[in-house]
């Protein structure tokens, strides 16, 4: 561990704190910067009980000197399919590996951020967890698998963790050493998820044609006075509330009266407005599916929940509504509130450059609507955006930084960017920058949509980026223009020799979108062109690939 003494600092700036034998040391492997919102909490609480705390992200922390840390947390989320983080790949490889030192003295914790709906749930936590038991490690405190609305349960658990660590900290040996005190706090107001900033709408306009089956909002927030700056590749959190409409219908199916009082964080609601602005009234999930089958004592339900791959997938494809209408229940709001998640905000990929737009941010915003029992059904925040806020209507916005997705620090370097559908939003941005910075790197787009006349998103902004040489080229894939299915991915084997090139040259290789079925197959046809055009067999092509994830070449942005 490493000494937090400054002997230079000077005497005024100095702070003498009492150094416990241990420290505790918070690693995250964050995907999206939950769970470094998590780890920074579990920080500054610790730093309130004054414990001796260091924070570190997966990326920078060698997998060996685990030995010589005393108190360990890993605050893990997992992604795709059970995958760690981009960041915690290397150390997950290597704490499974033989390489891996034993670890009697290390008093550690866990607790993962996941998706239930998800099969491999928490799956990244969980390999941490017991890669350190069987390394001989001990565990403080049970590791906690949290859900998407995972802040109660996140700070119950912090509170629990931090009582052991200090438990387990031998302060016996306490020395007196100095600290600096760090830099003034800026003065201004910093937003985050908890404290947003009211921001207002000054565009929503859809980018789809008439004839379009899909309805993809271009969406503009003005940011002004708010002082959030953000990078490509970031993305904007967004705080929604839901439909009214959709509230009544669930209290007129209950028979619950909409002025009830409902105490949450300290303070008192209507049940209506609760439902509106504190919790999940859309999609359904599995925890909502278990709790109503006992609560009803439906017996679909229950026999569903005796299967878990069917609990998600039935989950998958319903909302609320669709669960309540198995069988007629009669609630309480006090129990209807038990069984909603808390709503939780929406991360959209920022489709604007700040070099480019100033103090606005731009989205773009796939509307979820689709028709079930002859009902028009809508997302959360993504009918929010689209329907209900009008121009100049409030939403609250915060900054959610993504630092595995990130254009190369040198201007000079190509990029090879893979984006279907609203998978284009972060590379408008890319671009935008790109462009304002006069990189001279060479720019490569592959962009696929159903139709080139109805769902070419930004298609006048490509031409002229085209036209000015800023992206050099663009590859697309409309999927229904003719009989046969072309995709992204084809347009990218077909271009196999010059991906190959562009990849000898250093290129950096960048896909968002859709992370259940593009992505993989993307993946796939990037370890064909490895394959093919680098002479190597699949396992090479596979650690080829492997590389270019680690040192940041690959980088993924897919949900
Ligand atoms: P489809 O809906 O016509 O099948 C953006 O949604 C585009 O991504 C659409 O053209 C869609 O095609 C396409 N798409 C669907 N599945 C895909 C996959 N596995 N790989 C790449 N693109 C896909």
């Amino acid at each position: 561990s490493q000494s937090p003494a400054t002997a230079a600092a000077p005497a005024s700036n100095v702070l003498a704190v009492a150094k416990p034998a241990g420290q505790l040391t918070i690693i995250y492997a964050s995907q999206t910067g939950n769970a470094k919102g998590v780890a920074e909490a579990l920080q500054q609480q610790a730093q309130a009980q004054d414990i001796a705390v260091k924070l570190v992200s997966a990326g920078d922390f060698k997998g060996k000197n685990l030995t010589k840390e005393t108190h360990v947390i890993i605050v893990a989320s997992t992604h795709g399919e059970g995958e760690a983080p981009d960041d915690a790949i290397e150390l997950h490889e290597f704490l499974q590996s033989k390489k891996a030192p034993k670890l009697p003295d290390l008093h550690y914790a866990v607790i993962g951020l996941g998706d239930s709906s998800y099969e491999f749930f928490c799956q990244t936590a969980k390999d941490f967890d017991q890669y350190l038991a069987k390394l001989g490690a001990q565990p403080m405190l049970e590791r906690l698998d949290c859900d998407v609305d995972y802040d109660a349960a996140a700070a119950e658990w912090q509170l629990q963790v931090l009582e052991k660590t200090q438990q387990t900290l031998s302060t016996a040996e306490a020395e007196v050493v100095q600290l600096p005190v760090g830099q003034h706090q800026a003065a201004t107001t910093v937003y985050n998820k908890h404290h947003p900033f009211s921001a207002s709408l000054s565009v929503s306009q859809k980018i789809t044609g008439r004839g379009s089956d899909k309805d993809v909002r271009h969406i503009e927030i003005d940011l002004e006075e708010s002082g959030l700056t953000y990078q490509p590749g970031d993305a904007l959190g967004v705080w929604f509330e839901n439909d009214p409409q959709l509230a009544d219908t669930i209290l007129a199916k209950l028979g619950l009266e909409a002025d009830t009082s409902v105490d949450i964080d300290g303070g008192t609601l209507s049940l209506r407005d609760a439902l509106i602005t504190k919790y999940e009234i859309t999609a359904s999930n599995p925890q909502f599916v278990t709790k109503y089958a006992e609560l009803s004592g439906s017996k679909k339900l229950q026999k569903l929940v005796a299967d878990r791959e069917k609990l998600r997938e039935y989950a998958a494809k319903t909302q609320i509504i669709d669960v309540l209408a198995e069988k007629k229940t009669a609630l309480t709001a006090e129990q209807l509130i038990g069984l909603l998640r808390r709503l939780t905000p929406r991360l959209y990929s920022i489709a604007s450059s700040q070099q480019e737009v100033g103090e606005e941010v731009h989205l773009t915003v796939g509307v979820v609507e689709f028709e079930k029992a002859d009902e028009p059904r809508q997302g959360g925040a993504s009918s929010f955006l689209a329907q209900r806020l009008e121009q100049g209507g409030a939403v609250k916005v915060f900054v959610e930084a993504n630092n595995n997705f990130k254009l190369p620090v040198d201007d000079n370097t190509p990029v090879i960017m893979i984006g279907p559908g609203t998978g284009i939003a972060p590379f408008r941005a890319f671009v935008q920058e790109r462009e304002n910075r006069e990189a001279s790197g060479k720019n490569w787009l592959f962009f696929g949509d159903r139709t080139f006349t109805e769902d070419f998103l930004y298609q006048v902004e490509w031409q002229k980026y085209l036209k000015s040489g800023v992206v050099t080229q663009m590859d697309v894939a409309f999927s229904r223009d003719q009989a046969e299915k072309v995709y992204v991915q084809q347009r990218i084997l077909e271009q196999a020799a010059q991906v190959w090139q562009w990849l000898q040259q250093g290129a950096h290789v960048y896909v968002c979108g859709d992370a259940t079925h593009m992505a993989k197959d993307v993946h796939q046809a990037l370890l064909i062109v490895i394959e093919q055009q680098g002479n190597k067999t699949r396992e090479q092509a596979e650690q080829y690939l492997n590389e270019l994830r680690k040192t940041k070449r690959y980088q993924r942005d897919v949900y």
